[in-house]
């Protein structure tokens, strides 16, 4: 199914935007956690993006991507009105979200988008959401605003101490986690090193633990095998069985590895892509 820009806004230069895409059969029934695949052109890969928001009134949905390689730099190329060839989903399983109180809800960067969709779901459940999100820097800092307008409470940090704590999402949670014990599941939505940090630092709470995985993904139903994780030693597809898991029984070295696998292809194909736009 093709789908239509609608909104376009760019939050960080050259690096990440947010579009709003007119996909009214998949805005019915999305739910947090659920993501698409976009193909831009008859030529061009799938690509996975979590499902940042919907609007089914609209019968739109929000994406957020981070420029990576060639598919999103020529996504960044789009502008509003413009058409993409096809928008797959809703994909993978929603987030299993239950009453139970207290849910802390971590973003680092771009997973913020993501981790937004969760928390919102958390609070239309009637949980108490603490959301905890972290950036490189104040200007890097996405969905500060959309969070505030729900989340009970909102912490935040930069590496570089630029806007609010100074430090990583993961000294804030573990200090929420020692002032208030009640907390009853913690997700964390980012890039794998923070995940997996998040991951550590609830082990000794025993809080449970979700994770999204961004393995790499080809089909995203679950034919190809490319998205394959080991949680709790068991070989999962992300795309199906995911895009979340137990952070406690997730094997993140391996997914390390697995993203690190096509880099320098990657890296090729972007710089090949750049030099062609150059050229003409
Ligand atoms: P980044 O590297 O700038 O990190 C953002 C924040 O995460 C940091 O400010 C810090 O607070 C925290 N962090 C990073 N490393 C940490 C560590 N080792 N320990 C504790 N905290 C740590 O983030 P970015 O460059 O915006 O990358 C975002 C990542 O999120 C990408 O890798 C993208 O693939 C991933 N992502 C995942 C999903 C999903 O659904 N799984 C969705 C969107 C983005
Ligand atoms: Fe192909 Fe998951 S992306 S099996």
């Amino acid at each position: 199914m093709s789908t239509t820009i609608l909104h376009k806004k760019n939050l960080i230069p050259g690096k990440t935007s947010k579009l709003t895409l007119y996909a009214p059969e998949i805005a019915a029934r999305a739910r947090p956690g659920h993501f698409v695949m976009l193909r831009m052109h008859d030529k061009g890969e799938r690509i996975p993006l979590t499902i940042a928001d919907i609007d089914p009134e609209k019968g739109s949905i929000v994406v957020v991507y981070l420029v990576v390689g060639k598919s999103t730099a020529f996504l960044e190329s789009l502008a509003e009105g413009d058409d993409i060839l096809d928008v797959c989903g809703p994909l993978g399983r929603p987030t299993h979200i239950e009453k139970g109180g207290t849910a802390v809800c971590v973003g680092g960067g771009t997973g913020i988008a993501a981790m937004h969709h969760i928390a919102k779901g958390h609070f239309r459940a009637g949980n108490r959401v603490v959301g905890i999100i972290g950036a490189r820097s104040k200007d890097l800092l996405l969905f500060e605003k959309e969070l505030s307008s729900f989340a009970h409470e909102l912490l935040v940090s930069t590496d570089d101490g630029s806007y609010g704590r100074k430090g990583l999402v993961t000294e804030l949670l573990r200090e929420r986690l020692e002032k208030d014990m009640a907390v009853f599941e913690v997700v964390a939505v980012g890039p794998v090193s923070m995940m997996a940090a998040v991951a550590e630092t609830t082990r000794p709470f025993g809080v449970r633990t979700t994770v999204s995985l961004n393995p790499v993904m080809v089909d995203g139903i679950g034919m190809c095998g490319a998205c394959r994780v080991s949680v709790g030693g068991q070989t999962k597809f992300a795309c199906v069985d995911g895009p979340e898991f137990d952070g406690h029984q997730v094997d993140f070295a391996e997914l390390r590895r697995r993203l690190a696998a096509y880099r320098d292809q990657e890296k090729l194909s972007l710089d090949m892509y750049e030099r062609r736009l150059h050229e003409n």
